[in-house]
């Protein structure tokens, strides 16, 4: 070999050791042949290859009274040399002008406006300079923002707000190229009313805010670029309790204990975490845990998670949700769904390492309960689902990318890797997905470019370990392929046991569940079958409680298993349980199942009545065509 070749090799072969370095850039200005070139969003109007924007600086005033935010937008941006315009993401916000940073005007139109992708704003650029100043205050009816009234609130008495970017909804409270591959830093100064506190998805400057004429003024600065769905905010009265050295939580004062009880193992699940996939890179972990209007369950916004109050059960038994949002900070966060095609690549991945967490700190008979959970949840699911959308890989041209939350990329995707992990061994998948996260840090990912780099460093032409993967058939084909790695939970085998017993006239006094945690509960409500009697459902509730239950997931089994079979004693529960909480995956499916009988529709009707005035925009929208909602 000639000594040039062999230097290059040798060359190669270092590179190859040192630390991996982030494969590509979206950089405008980056020489060609290092840009990473952006698949096509068609949830966005931005065109990053002429300008995107780089970095965000708000100056904001939240105005309870008008729900309104109001203020300017600074955007830093990075200019093609050609680029005579910039293009942004808008929807619903009122736009007052546009100027470069001395206050010149600058040229705007605002376009035609789509339902779900709202209107482009096209801002004429000055000759030189890379900075924009928007002025503009959002809609009361802005879809990221939802505005508390105190008594929606659990103290009662302050106001609350809190805005939700995912999926395309950041539009709707600031002008920025609203896509998950166009990563952007932020910084932000926000205006509250006395006393409250603003908290964000980034490292607060200012922890006990500063003193302004019209409020307190609260300074935030995220320095790591990230995609535009994940910049957060909330007011509202507002305690911290530290948990770990470098995790808290914040809540309202009446809930922040119960809050720091429940989460206490968040620092032992980041220690897991990085033991699987490296370091840490957000700093701090914090959970705000929201009032009960919360749509989700929770939402990974860096260094805070935002969290709905229905997982403090008492017990820390639903904290696997806690592990889930954990763990975006790797697959979401660190390494991004490039458009919400991709999607998959950040829930899929996260609910396979969710897992992983959930069985590092607290063994593996729980993790494997808990995937069996999800395994059937994908079965039911996907039942419903045509065979289009049961592709990890989405077609949602034309489509509200929230079509795309559905338990395929979830548990589907989580499934495809629990298969590759059982394919290739887990020594060798850990290597790989780590490597995977260093390589990929602070840069979108398609689903594409996933498969490829799963056959370059994995499969590495192993046509057996290729076979018994079968990539195509998770990511292009419908169902759950035959090479699925299976699921057995032994534990709820034992349950499966004792629901036959009872179904054979055991009395539930008599059947051995005084060991069982809340999962083995689900479990067991949701095997039994219908057309139970009335009396053994009360010999049921007498015995446990169901009714009376404080933990939501084991009350939400148990009211679905009430409306299946007309059981009315659970009715008022049930009521209750549809107005105090707003969480959409509690809410919609127990409306859905009232709706589908014929005596349930009227009750449904007037539950929502009473209901739907505390929900959140996204629950209430996904509720309205499931009952024929057109203001009541
Ligand atoms: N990122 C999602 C929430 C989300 C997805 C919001 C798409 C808007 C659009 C979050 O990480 C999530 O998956 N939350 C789940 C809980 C989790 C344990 C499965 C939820 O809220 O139910
Ligand atoms: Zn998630």
């Amino acid at each position: 070999m000639p000594v040039r070749s062999l230097l290059a090799v040798l060359v190669l072969t270092l590179t190859g050791c040192a630390q991996p370095q982030p494969v590509a850039t979206t950089d405008v200005t980056a020489p060609a042949s290092e840009r990473l070139v952006l698949p096509e969003d068609v949830h966005s109007y931005a065109r990053p290859a002429e300008a995107r924007v780089t970095d965000v600086a708000l100056d904001l005033t939240a105005d309870f009274a008008a729900k309104q935010l109001h203020g300017t937008a600074t955007l830093t941006l990075d200019r093609a040399p050609d680029a005579d315009e910039v293009v942004l993401d808008t929807r619903d916000l009122a736009i007052e002008q546009v100027t470069t940073p001395d206050g010149t005007p600058l040229t705007f139109t605002l376009g035609a406006a789509d339902p779900f992708l709202g209107q482009p704003l096209t801002v004429t650029l000055p000759e030189t300079g890379d900075r924009i100043v928007v002025h503009y205050r959002t809609s009361p009816e802005a879809a990221a923002v939802q505005w508390l009234s105190p008594d929606q609130t659990t103290g009662g008495t302050h106001p609350f707000v809190f805005t939700q970017g995912q999926a395309i909804l950041t539009r709707t409270w600031m002008p920025t190229q609203d896509s998950p591959g166009i990563r952007q830093t932020y910084s932000a100064e926000v205006t509250v009313p006395t006393p409250l506190t603003a908290v964000m998805s980034a490292e607060m400057l200012t922890p006990e805010g500063e003193p302004a004429e019209d409020g307190t003024t609260y300074r935030f600065r995220m320095d790591e670029a990230i995609p535009p769905y994940l910049i957060a905010l909330a007011i509202g009265d507002l305690d911290f309790r530290e948990v770990g050295p470098r995790t808290g939580v914040w809540a309202e004062p009446s809930v922040v204990e119960a809050a720091a009880y429940e989460l206490a193992d968040m620092e032992a699940m980041i220690d897991a975490a990085e033991g699987l996939y490296g370091p840490y890179r957000w700093g701090r972990y914090d959970v705000l845990v929201l009032p009960p209007s919360f749509p989700f369950g929770g939402m990974e916004n860096p260094r805070l998670t935002f969290a709905t109050p229905t997982i403090l059960a008492g017990d820390r038994s639903l904290v696997s949700l806690i592990a889930h949002e954990l763990a975006h900070s790797w697959s979401g966060n660190l390494v991004t769904n490039a458009t919400w095609a991709d999607f998959w690549l950040n829930e899929g991945f996260t609910s396979y390492f969710e897992n992983r967490i959930m069985e590092a700190v607290y063994g593996a008979e729980y993790a494997r309960m808990l995937e069996s959970l999800s395994r059937r949840d994908l079965a039911a699911e996907m039942a419903d689902l045509p065979e289009a959308d049961q592709h990890l890989f989405l077609d949602l041209d034309g489509r509200d990318p929230d079509d795309g939350m559905t338990a395929i990329a979830y548990d589907k995707g989580a499934a495809f890797l629990r298969t590759i992990e059982v394919a290739a061994g887990r020594e060798r998948f850990d290597a790989f997905l780590r490597d995977y996260f260093d390589r990929h840090a602070f840069q979108p990912m398609t689903t594409e470019r996933f498969l490829d780099h799963l056959d370059a460093e994995l499969i590495r032409g192993d046509a057996a370990l290729r076979a018994r993967i079968q990539p195509e058939a998770w990511v292009y084909g419908p169902g759950l392929p035959d090479v699925a790695a299976p699921v057995v939970s032994e534990a709820f085998a034992r349950v499966e046991a004792q629901a036959e017993a009872f179904l054979a006239g055991t009395a539930p006094e008599s059947l051995e569940t005084d060991a069982w945690t809340t999962h083995e509960w689900l479990h067991f409500l949701e095997v039994l079958p219908d057309g139970l009697s009335a009396e053994q459902l009360d010999a049921l509730d007498a015995a446990f409680g169901l009714t009376e239950t404080g933990n939501s997931e084991v009350l939400f089994a148990w009211l679905r298993t009430a409306i299946a079979h007309r059981y009315e004693p659970a009715f008022p529960a049930l009521r209750d349980f549809l107005v105090r909480q707003g969480r959409r995956k509690f809410v919609l499916p127990l409306f859905q199942d009232l709706a589908r009988t014929d005596w349930g529709r009227a009750l449904a009707r007037e539950i929502y009545r009473e209901a739907r005035p505390g929900y959140h925009a996204i629950t209430a929208g996904s509720v309205d065509p499931v009952l024929g909602w057109e203001g009541g």
